[in-house]
């Protein structure tokens, strides 16, 4: 991802060695920051505090962290305690726990001494595998949008949800990584871009970075995609996930549902872009994924930038009223066109997912 012509991955080891940058997302589109995680408590604020977010990124943030917690402690009941903390920090992505759990065996085998050097190293690698599996998502869901483009005249109409772009992951995003892979190839694109009430996530971040990369676009409230998708004004909807089960149900940011519906009640195409490390083979279930409940002052307080260049949050309830602020929600399989991963497209369903993985077969 390019930053004002700078390229930059969300996450990398700082100059010194052992430090650990990360771009404060909180801060975007207003203020670009880059923050620094010194410990395991800087990397579960910057989780929880969605400083980092979005699947894939707080995965490999949180093998960072398992690193910087050895460099005081190496033990084995510092190593659970560490991974215990980093796994409660935000229950939905199954990446999160996927991530932890990987690094934890790997580091469980080795010598005390030498486990702080070797989380750093499966950080690092975790990181370029990401970066590697977005890529390659691209590369297959650049496909379809080619053949969209072919059937029609002007600019492919995507829609998108929340951030599923380079910002949630270490590079080049799920959801967007076929939109950049055709913009570099010279199709004409527009896309929707869903505002994602309470956290803003596509106005703040999905703007900001399709905005820096020169993509067109334009950001609509929550509620706008149904009226667009009755008017054909949308070619095709592209979400991230944040875990998505054996079977292919989709468990991605609140209000992607809705969008699905919409989708299939118009004739529009809803493709879900997911890595590997997202899939859930545990659970067939989407109603059995755990959905985060984040602080009602999400909801109660909208945070930007006031004209005068003060960042505020103003309070926009009624007195006395109750809120929820359930993070996610799930879509049914049947409502997904198609499954777009590293390996190729498929179904969403079990059978579709084990066609490209056969090894989590039985
Ligand atoms: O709450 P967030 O911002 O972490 O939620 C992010 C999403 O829902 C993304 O769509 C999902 O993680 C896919 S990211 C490649």
């Amino acid at each position: 991802m390019k930053i004002d012509g700078k390229p930059y991955r969300t996450i990398w080891l700082n100059d010194d060695g052992w430090g650990v940058d990360i771009i404060d997302q909180t801060r975007l589109p207003h203020e670009f920051i880059v923050a620094r995680l010194e410990t395991l408590e800087d990397t579960i604020y910057a989780i929880g505090d969605m400083q980092v977010r979005g699947a894939p990124l707080i995965g490999v943030t949180a093998a960072y962290g398992i690193a910087l917690a050895l460099r005081t402690d190496a033990g084995d009941q510092a190593l659970a305690a560490a991974c215990d903390k980093l796994v409660a920090a935000r229950p939905t992505a199954v990446n999160l726990a996927w991530a932890v759990k990987f690094v934890r065996a790997q580091l469980l085998r080795l010598p005390e001494g030498d486990r702080a050097s070797a989380a750093y190293q499966l950080a690092a690698e975790m990181a370029d595998e990401d970066a590697e599996i977005c890529r390659s998502i691209g590369r297959y869901g650049v496909k379809i949008l080619e053949s969209i483009a072919s059937k029609k005249t002007g600019p492919v109409n995507i829609l998108t949800h929340c951030n599923a772009g380079a910002l949630a992951t270490v590079e080049w995003g799920t959801a967007t990584a076929p939109i950049y892979m055709a913009q570099a190839k010279g199709m004409k694109l527009h896309v929707w871009v869903d505002e994602t009430r309470p956290r803003n996530q596509g106005a703040a971040l999905t703007a900001y970075e399709l905005g820096q990369a020169g993509v067109e676009h334009t950001v609509i409230v929550d509620n706008v995609g149904g009226h667009l998708m009755q008017n054909d004004m949308v070619d095709l909807c592209i979400v991230g996930t944040d875990r998505t089960t054996a079977s292919g149900d989709v468990c991605n940011k609140i209000g992607t549902y809705l969008k699905a519906l919409a989708a299939h009640d118009n004739g529009v195409p809803f493709y879900v872009a997911l890595p590997g490390p997202t899939i859930d083979w545990n659970l067939e279930n989407g109603a059995d994924i755990p959905i985060e409940q984040r602080p009602g002052d999400e909801v109660k307080y909208l945070a930007g930038r006031t004209r005068d260049g003060k960042m505020e949050a103003v309070d926009i309830l009624a007195p006395g009223s109750s809120v929820a602020n359930y993070a996610f929600d799930v879509t049914p399989a049947k409502y997904i066109t198609g499954l777009i991963t590293e390996r190729g497209v498929c179904a969403a369903s079990k059978k579709g997912l084990l066609g490209l993985y056969p090894e989590q077969a039985g």
